[in-house]
């Protein structure tokens, strides 16, 4: 497994810096177009009485509105302390302590220690990660019945914005980037892992996809 440490340093304190604002954009404006896209494709796979595995579950809005509407227990994984603290917190305030575990640290240094799941959710995570083959086999290797994943469509646009991004974070001596996967290979690894596409959806940046197991 190749080691990610200094980035996944960086995205702590990048993402960490972020949680009460991603707290209040969702308790402001609710879903964004393509978590919208992304639940849709839930509800089309199932999700009743399923146990769900987030990973990079943020401030935990999509899992525990899956929670809300009859999953029966979510895991949130993310590598960003006050991430983790905002997602606490908000179980708390909805009442889902009890059917709620939350995990800090990078999924893959954890990925021994994490169940297997009914439903896994990545929804911009791959683009976080600079070893999108591992993130993805190991989170599938996770999963037991539905695969859920939004990340950047392969479009100039995206990338130019990607590389300013970079350009900035260098300035500001940050490892973190993000990054444009190739869609097809990404693909390529759920399908050649035994799940078939049961949805997808784009806007004009991201492209969701649920897969469900053969
Ligand atoms: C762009 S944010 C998306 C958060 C949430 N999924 C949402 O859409 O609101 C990406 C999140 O993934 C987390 N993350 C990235 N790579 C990770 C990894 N390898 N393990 C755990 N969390 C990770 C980051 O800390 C961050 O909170």
């Amino acid at each position: 497994m190749s080691c990610c440490c200094p980035h996944s340093n960086s995205a702590n304190r990048f993402f960490s810096f972020f949680a009460g604002r991603y707290r209040r954009r969702f308790e402001k404006k609710g879903f964004e177009p393509s978590q919208k896209q992304l639940m849709e494709g839930l509800q089309r796979a199932g999700f009743q009485d399923a146990e769900i595995l987030e990973i990079g579950s943020g401030v935990g809005h999509l899992h525990q509105t899956l929670l809300e509407h009859g999953a029966a227990s979510a895991v949130g994984v993310d590598l960003a302390s006050k991430m983790i603290c905002e997602a606490q917190k908000w179980a708390h305030e909805r009442e889902l302590d009890d059917r709620t575990a939350y995990i800090e640290g990078d999924f893959m240094e954890l990925v021994d220690s994490v169940m297997d799941a009914d439903v896994t959710v990545l929804d911009k995570v791959v683009c976080c990660y600079p070893d999108a083959d591992g993130l993805v086999h190991a989170s599938i290797g996770k999963t037991k019945r539905v695969y859920a994943l939004t990340y950047p469509r392969n479009r100039w646009y995206v990338r130019m914005v990607m590389g300013m991004t970079a350009w900035v974070m260098k300035i500001m001596r940050s490892d973190f980037r993000s990054y444009v996967h190739d869609p097809e290979l990404i693909e390529k690894w759920i399908r050649d892992a035994g799940f078939g596409k049961l949805y997808q959806n784009s806007n004009l940046v991201w492209l969701t996809q649920v897969y469900v197991k053969f």
